[in-house]
This record gives structure tokens, sequence and C-alpha cells, in this order.
């Protein structure tokens, strides 16, 4: 039985003349990297700049980790050739290998004819200098969020007077909610030393590239995942601090997602008509869920007026990261 098994798959293998026109068409298929010639870019930043070139002409959006077409061809040389993005300088005028030099091409062109975000063409997205794996099954990361606990949350900021937490070691309890990948909930198990971690997301699928990552950062102990709708997954709990990147996005933006977007599940984006579907929801039910001294830092991208309008006596704290303005607000248990 094995030994017929086995010649029979002898015998798919075995090139017909159908399967040799269809691997010829193949190597013939056109590509843009066919338009460069063998050893006519030879160093990394020959490949940038080509990269840059074809981002431009193509008008792909840049709307995942980077904001420009220079990061974006830069993050993909560097993934290909497995450098983190900090040591393109040093080797930025090293030639690439001829191998090298056809894997990031073939990553160009994809990221072209795909316009699929490039954090998905490598699996891999950097969030604050660390490495988070990350497929279709969840948003690429792009919080704001991050910065901000690196700022504002970190003590770092105390002596400006901009910290919102003064000691991170007396933080017990937070929340993530809408975690996604995961990404902020680690990176809050790491600016929170002595605190454990919830983090839910009503999809499945984005809590399989969560678990993945906690275990990568073998934070297992200190994180642990619900599936659910917002606080209903975790029931009376309270917590010191709750962050949250909810979707937020408008109809009217829903409308006109850039095509990089519609790769990623939507559910993860739709924030129903003024975008504030979610935001007013965790709005209305932290105060059931932080302790007396906590607070709750929320994400909800350009819906500042309509925020403000609705919520005319809350004290919200907008607060501004290199990249937004009034996208991000803070505000305490004590005000809620
Ligand atoms: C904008 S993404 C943020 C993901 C992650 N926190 C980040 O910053 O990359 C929003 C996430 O909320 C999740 N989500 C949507 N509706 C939800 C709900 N009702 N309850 C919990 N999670 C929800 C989506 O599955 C998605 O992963």
């Amino acid at each position: 039985m094995a030994k017929r098994a086995k010649s029979a798959a002898k015998a798919s293998a075995k090139k017909t003349p159908a399967k040799k026109a269809a691997a010829k068409a193949k190597i013939l298929k056109p590509a843009a990297s066919l338009k460069v010639a063998p050893g006519e870019l030879q160093t990394l930043l020959d490949l940038v700049r080509y990269g840059v070139s074809r981002f431009v002409e193509a008008d792909v959006a840049f709307a995942h980790g980077t904001t420009d077409p220079v990061a974006e061809a830069a993050f993909l040389v560097c993934e290909a050739l497995h450098l983190h993005p900090d040591q393109f300088e040093m080797f930025a005028h090293a030639r690439v290998t001829a191998q090298e030099a056809a894997k990031i091409l073939a990553l160009f062109d994809r990221r072209v004819t795909t316009r699929k975000p490039a954090a998905y063409l490598v699996n891999k997205i950097y969030m604050r200098g660390l490495p988070f794996y990350v497929d279709e099954r969840t948003i690429v990361p792009r919080s704001f969020i991050g910065e901000l606990l690196d700022s504002h949350l970190s003590g770092a900021m105390e002596e400006e007077g901009g910290s919102l937490i003064d000691n991170p070691g007396s933080i017990t309890r937070v929340l993530d909610l809408c975690t996604g990948s995961g990404c902020l909930a680690i990176l809050a198990s790491h600016s929170f030393p002595n605190a454990t971690v919830d983090a839910v997301d009503i999809s499945a699928d984005a809590l399989a590239v969560a678990a993945r990552n906690v275990e990568d950062y073998g934070l297992e102990d200190r994180v642990s995942l619900y599936q659910g709708d917002l606080f209903d997954a975790i029931g009376d709990e309270r917590y010191d601090l709750i962050i949250t990147n909810p979707p937020y996005v408008d109809a009217e933006g829903m409308a006109g997602l850039p095509r990089e977007c519609l790769h990623e599940p939507q559910i993860a984006f739709d924030g129903g008509d003024d975008g504030l579907d979610l935001v007013r929801r965790i709005l209305d039910g932290a105060r059931d869920h932080l302790t007396p001294d906590g607070g709750l830092l929320c994400e909800i991208g350009r819906g500042i007026d309509v925020l403000t309008d609705a919520y005319p006596n809350l004290p919200l704290l907008w607060l501004d990261t290199e990249d937004s303005e009034g996208e991000v607000f803070w505000v305490t248990a004590e005000a809620l």
C-alpha cells in the first residue's frame, strides 16, 4: 500500500508537458522586479531608493507602522536581511548578494501588486523597537498608546509635571481592552513590572495572534487573554489602569479606507456612524472597572469634537504624541 502511494506520488511529480509549460510561464511572469538587471542595485541604500521610487510610482498608502516610503522600503530591506531597523544606517552602504537582492525586489513587488501592508508580507511589526508577530487575523498595530506608555505613563515626565502615573511600580492590575495582537498588553507589562495584565478582544482570530506574542515574550504568567464584548469578558474586576485602542473609524472613513486596510479585519476599524460607538460604551463602563485612584487611557482617532460635545462636563485630558494631536485622552476614575 505504502509502495503504491509512493509510486503514485512519484508519477504526479513527473513533469508532464502541461506542467513544463506552467513552470515556464511562472518563470517568465512579468514582475516589477524584472525591471532591474542583475547587479544594477548593489547596496542596501540602492535598494531602498529603488523601493521608494516603486512605491511612489504605484501610489501605495503608508499607515501601518511607517509613515513614508523611505521608512517602508528600509523596513522591508532590513526584514529580508534579518536586520533590526535600527541597524539600517550601519549597513546602508554594504552590498547585498544577488540572492538577497532578488528576495528584496520580490517583497517590493508583492507590496505594490497586492497592496498588503508590509507587516503582513514579513509577519512582523516593531512597536517601540520591539518585534511582534502579526498576520491577517489581526490589525497591524500602530497605536499611539505605545509611545504614551513610555512618556506620560512611565514616570519619565515627573519632573516636568507631565506624569499621569508617578510610580509605575505601584500599578498592579492593568486591562487592555480591544487588544488585537496583544502588543499594548505586552508593552504595558514592561512598563509596569509589578502588574498583571488582562487583555480582551471579541475576535478569537486576533486572540490567537495575541497568544503567540504573549508566548514569544514568555509572559503567560503575567498577561491573560479573554474573549468577549468589552467589559463583559472580565466580570466585576477592577484595574489601576485601563488602556484601549478600540475600533473608531466613522462611516465616512470606512467608505474611504485605503486598499491596504482592506486586508485587515474590518471589525478592528468600524466604530459606527460617528466612529464613537465603542468609545461611548467604554467611557460609560470604565468607572465600574477602575480602582478609586485609577485612570483610563483611550485612543479615539479624529472624534475629539463629537466626544467633547457628548460629554461636556467630563474633564478629558488630551495627550499628543510625535505623530498625533488630540487623538488620545486620559480620564481619572474620580472624574468618571
Ligand atoms: C483598532 S484594533 C486595536 C488592536 C490593538 N490594541 C492595537 O492597538 O493594535 C481594535 C480591536 O478591537 C477588537 N474589537 C472590536 N469590537 C470589540 C468588542 N466589542 N469587544 C472587544 N474587542 C473588540 C477588534 O477585534 C480589534 O482587535
